[in-house]
């Protein structure tokens, strides 16, 4: 297979690969720096970028406004003129205000999904940004690709497919991801491509179509492009690089995982999420309830009193590698993953 660069208007990436956005604190400027470095795209997650700020607890907005111009500024420093973005989610409270901020800093472009960004096009409509929106099933693009339409009369510059192997917050109900073997899912993966096609031709222009979820080798990165994707986005496979941002006991527990011990898991965002099952996911499932140490407002929808855990506590103490206490997001297929290597030879590995 030849990887072949993938142009997405005036960005050129040598390598069609997406570092998939990781948050909190695993895809940072050390990451993203590395893959644009190296030609892919790199991404940093703006999901409590500010964690490590002093004021972070009082003022997380500030402190996550500022870290994002901080870890952009480092990650363009290592990319040597490379492709970096954000990945920002949809159900983070101020989605708007790190739309915005990305825009004004300058990124390449936003990645966004853990809800459809109905709204990006207005927020960014006064910036060259790229946008990109994550959807799952045929009806997420069909509902979104009509909006943006008929409301901003523009398409996505490109879009990103995230399959049911994906590690984070997944896009599907349960029973979605219980209907999804691999065959059935690569049939949707037709219909989003169809339902797509549509939309570039009544705009006459196209719609670079990346597609991620469980790619951790030469196969699957293959099949992906023989299902039509311009570029494929990874994401597990670069936790357990040198220059991952992630804590090295981070690391060690994507290398220490067997199949047996990655689990869905029910999040406080009200999607399911796929995780490494430790003692913390052990005590949650007993039932018992971990109280926040202080909310700190970070999800739109989220009822602090009722919740059995605090996403962002539990994310932090993994990006501290606080490995007992944490919520440790994986891939479906992180347990293939055996050493540390470097990001270079992760892609040479999927690219060829
Ligand atoms: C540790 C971890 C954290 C993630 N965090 C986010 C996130 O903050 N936002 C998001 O949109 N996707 C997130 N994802 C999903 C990835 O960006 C990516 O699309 C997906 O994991 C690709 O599948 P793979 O891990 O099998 O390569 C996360 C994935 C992992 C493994």
């Amino acid at each position: 297979m030849e990887a072949r660069p993938l142009r997405i208007g005036d960005i050129t990436l040598r390598k069609p690969v997406f570092q998939g956005g990781m948050g909190i604190g695993i895809s940072l400027s050390g990451l993203a720096g590395a893959v644009a470095r190296e030609g892919g795209a790199g991404t940093i997650s703006a999901a409590q970028i500010g964690f490590m700020e002093e004021d972070f607890d009082e003022n997380p907005l500030k402190a996550n406004l500022r870290a994002m111009k901080k870890e952009l500024e480092k990650a363009r420093k290592l990319a040597q003129g490379g492709t970096v973005g954000f990945n920002i989610m949809v159900a983070m409270n101020h989605y708007e205000a790190y739309v915005k901020r990305a825009a004004e800093i300058g990124a390449d472009f936003i990645v966004s999904g853990a809800g459809l960004p109905v709204d990006l096009p207005e927020l960014v409509k006064s910036y060259s940004i790229k946008i990109a929106p994550i959807v799952s099933t045929e009806k997420s693009v069909h509902v979104l690709l009509r909006y943006w339409a008929k409301k901003f009369n523009r398409i996505p510059d490109f879009l990103v497919i995230e399959g049911p192997k994906a590690g984070g917050h997944l896009g599907f109900t349960r029973e979605q991801l219980e209907k999804f073997h691999p065959t059935i899912y690569r049939a949707e993966v037709g219909k989003i491509m169809e339902k797509v096609r549509e939309f570039e031709e009544q705009f006459a222009r196209k719609i670079p179509v990346v597609l991620g979820g469980g790619i951790s080798g030469r196969g699957q990165s293959e099949e992906a492009f023989s299902m039509g994707a311009d570029a494929i986005q990874v994401a597990s496979r670069f936790v357990t690089t040198e220059e991952c941002d992630a804590a090295q006991a981070y690391k060690q527990t994507y290398i220490a995982a067997g199949k047996e011990d990655i689990v869905l898991v029910k999040s406080p965002v009200g999607m399911p999420g796929r995780a490494i099952r430790n003692s913390f996911l052990e005590r949650v499932e007993r039932g018992e309830r971990i109280p926040p140490s202080r909310c700190r407002g970070c999800l739109k929808k989220c009822k602090p009193m009722e919740i059995p855990y605090c996403i962002t506590e539990a994310l932090i103490h993994a990006a501290k590698g606080e490995v007992d206490d944490a919520l440790l997001f994986c891939g479906a297929d992180a347990h293939k993953i055996h050493k540390v290597e470097t990001v270079k030879s992760v892609i040479e590995e999927l690219m060829g």
